[in-house]
């Protein structure tokens, strides 16, 4: 990446920020899954799965909000991103696709990752989808396994996917 847009990249970050899920967010937080997964992940997959996938990832955080944790990503316009944590898994993680390539995925993967690290787990895993797989490469996650599972009346290919975390000192090696 350029200098120039790193800085850029580090201004818009600047109104970014990353906090706990509120009871209030969820009806603004099932339209952006919505939205993401059509504009996003349409490319990816076909009908049947994307409507496996509307019909459930949408309604995950206000389903499971008592047994994972959900962080949303907030700028002046509003929430722009999701992310969720159940052990050291990450689940249920989308932005706002007229947000995506402004580091705000990145912002919310290192708030979790930090928090996985902080619960003494040395790895951090995900079932990415299709459409994330090289995201999480670039966030240097190792494909450890394939999964195709029936989604509705598709199968679904997912990559499980896994990270070792570094320990704060190794900075310093
Ligand atoms: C995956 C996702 C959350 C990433 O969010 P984002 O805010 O766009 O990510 P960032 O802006 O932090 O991206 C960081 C870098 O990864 C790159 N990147 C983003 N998505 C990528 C992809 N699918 N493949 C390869 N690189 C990707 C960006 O270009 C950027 O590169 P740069 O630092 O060189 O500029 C977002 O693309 C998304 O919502 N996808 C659809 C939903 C989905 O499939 N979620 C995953 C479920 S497991």
């Amino acid at each position: 990446m350029t200098s120039k847009r790193a800085d850029k990249k580090q201004l818009q970050l600047k109104k970014v920020r990353v906090r706990p899920i509120k009871l209030a967010d969820l009806d603004k937080i099932e339209q952006l899954i919505k939205d993401t997964i059509l504009k996003t992940n349409t490319k990816d997959y076909v009908k049947p799965v994307i409507d496996f996938m509307l019909g459930v990832d949408p309604f995950r955080p206000r389903n499971t909000r008592h047994e994972r944790d959900y962080f949303v990503a907030v700028d002046d316009a509003g929430i722009c991103g999701i992310i969720g944590l159940k052990d050291n898994e990450v689940k249920t993680f989308f932005v706002d696709s007229a947000h995506h390539g402004k580091g705000i995925g990145t912002a919310l993967l290192a708030h979790v990752e930090k928090l996985i690290s902080a619960r003494g787990y040395p790895t951090s895993k995900v079932f990415s989808s299709v459409s994330a797989r090289g995201y999480y490469e670039k966030q240097e996650y190792g494909v450890i396994s394939e999964d195709s599972s029936k989604a509705g009346e598709g199968i679904m290919l997912r990559y499980y996917m896994e990270k070792t975390l570094r320990k704060k000192q190794d900075k310093y090696e």
